[in-house]
């Protein structure tokens, strides 16, 4: 195989065998295709895609380039859930232990944020004691005991995918259907669940803007996940509003816990709900109304909560703090952010208002960056809502006191108050099965 050769098939719109698949991945992870040569094949996949044959043999050949794990033990109750990212979704540290609680096996490895969408394993961390580090041992023999367990991605997972997706945020590559589907499915086949459920969202704090594209990637990637013999679902969601009212590391867990302890209604809930039942119903092969009754049930009997408790408990987590949420240390400055008129709040500029998170100290922009833990915003008005001049929107939370006027800032520009009472978009705007 010459790379010369195959960069060159690509840029006239040919197609690559499974075999030149396989061995310009083989090359790339080992380091004899050099970085620039799989750069232009980068662009050049950008310009002319892939079949859907070609993004399949893509991504099982980047999800064998390293390590996989094997959760074979546990047969074919293994579920896993995978968000695109979005600004206030927590849904995670609800979902898994909801699906735990009804039976199937959750060996999850989670991201930490980049930019404005937050990590689970941060939010996981923000918890006392969390060790989201474990062995492979420690990993497999919690969820054989607990039924689940969370861990940061560790190991040799995946490197064509990490090399790959570095040259891609340099070369204005990220953006392409099959090089996003091959980047995402690989990670999650190379995890080992065999039913994978996916949260795809859209709108102005998404990677993709727009339920079309949103549901174009999320088909997509049903499609390659069944190609690859996994038991795949996916949702469409809005992003053009934060999920739920809290953003932030232990301001998103306390409002986890308040979900699961049955206090807190609302999207959040509803969107936890129906991504539980997605993966009940492949995983325990119901109906998705029967799945769904079970899920809501396991919540409301409290089982979901015990589920919860024992997981954090099980990975070192202070179990008094999920107890008492009101033990989570809290920021030093509290600053409340005001209506500067009347009307309805028309638009809320979600990525931005994930920047302004980020600004008050929750997220980071480089990998290397500390998060502050307590940092965030609670929301207190979200879109559609009516608000007089003077009312608190939201609650910026920080132990930077200097931040504070331009985060207030950032995040009264972010929001729109109109005369108009704007049109409802959908939570969940599209189920593929
Ligand atoms: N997330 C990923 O893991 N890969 C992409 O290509 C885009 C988003």
């Amino acid at each position: 195989m010459r790379m010369y050769d195959l960069i060159t098939k690509k840029k006239q719109g040919g197609t690559l065998s499974e075999t030149e698949i396989r061995e310009m991945i083989a090359g790339f992870t080992e380091g004899t295709v050099p970085d620039y040569q799989m750069a232009a094949m980068a662009m050049a996949i950008y310009f002319q895609g892939m079949t859907r044959e070609e993004t399949a043999w893509l991504t099982d050949a980047m999800a064998h380039s390293g390590d996989t794990v094997d959760l074979s033990m546990f047969g074919k109750w293994t579920a896993d859930k995978h968000s695109t990212g979005g600004v206030g979704d927590k849904t995670t540290l609800i979902v898994a232990p909801i699906v735990a609680a009804c039976g199937l096996k959750v060996a999850k490895m989670s991201g930490r944020g980049l930019g404005h969408t937050g990590g689970t394993v941060d939010k996981l961390e923000s918890i006392e004691g969390y060790r989201s580090s474990l062995s492979q041992e420690e990993f497999l023999a919690q969820v054989e005991r607990v039924g689940l367990a969370v861990i940061g991605q560790t190991g040799n997972l995946t490197p064509a995918d990490k090399k790959l997706y570095a040259l891609r945020d340099v070369t204005a590559t990220v953006d392409s259907i099959p090089l996003i589907v091959s980047s995402i499915m690989s990670k999650k086949l190379a995890a080992g669940s065999q039913t994978i459920v996916l949260d795809v969202k859209a709108g102005s704090g998404a990677f993709m803007r727009d339920g079309k594209s949103a549901g174009v990637l999320a088909r997509e990637m049903v499609a390659i996940g069944k190609a690859c013999g996994r038991k795949m679902a996916a949702f469409v969601t809005n992003m053009d509003v934060p999920l739920g009212k809290n953003i932030g590391n232990s301001l998103e867990v306390i409002e986890a816990i308040g979900v699961l302890k049955g206090e807190i209604h609302g999207d959040l809930r509803t969107l936890c709900l129906h991504l539980a039942a997605a993966m009940i119903s492949l995983g325990l092969e119901m109906d998705f109304e029967t799945a769904l009754q079970q899920a809501t049930a396991c919540l409301e009997e409290g089982r979901a909560f015990e589920k919860f408790t024992a997981w954090i408990e099980a990975q070192g987590g202070n179990v008094e703090w999920v107890r008492n949420p009101s033990q989570f240390p809290g920021a030093a400055h509290i600053m409340p952010v005001r209506a500067e008129r009347d009307g309805y709040i028309a638009l809320m500029n979600t990525e931005q208002i994930g920047l302004c998170a980020g600004l008050l100290g929750a997220g980071r922009v480089r990998k290397e960056d500390a998060v502050d833990f307590a940092a965030g915003i609670v929301l207190r008005k979200k879109t559609g809502d009516y608000v007089q001049a003077g009312d608190v929107l939201a609650e910026l939370h920080t132990n930077i006191a200097t931040i504070l006027p331009e985060a207030e800032k950032c995040f009264q520009t972010a929001v729109l108050i109109q005369n108009a009472q704007p049109e409802a978009l959908p939570l969940i705007m599209e189920r593929i099965d």
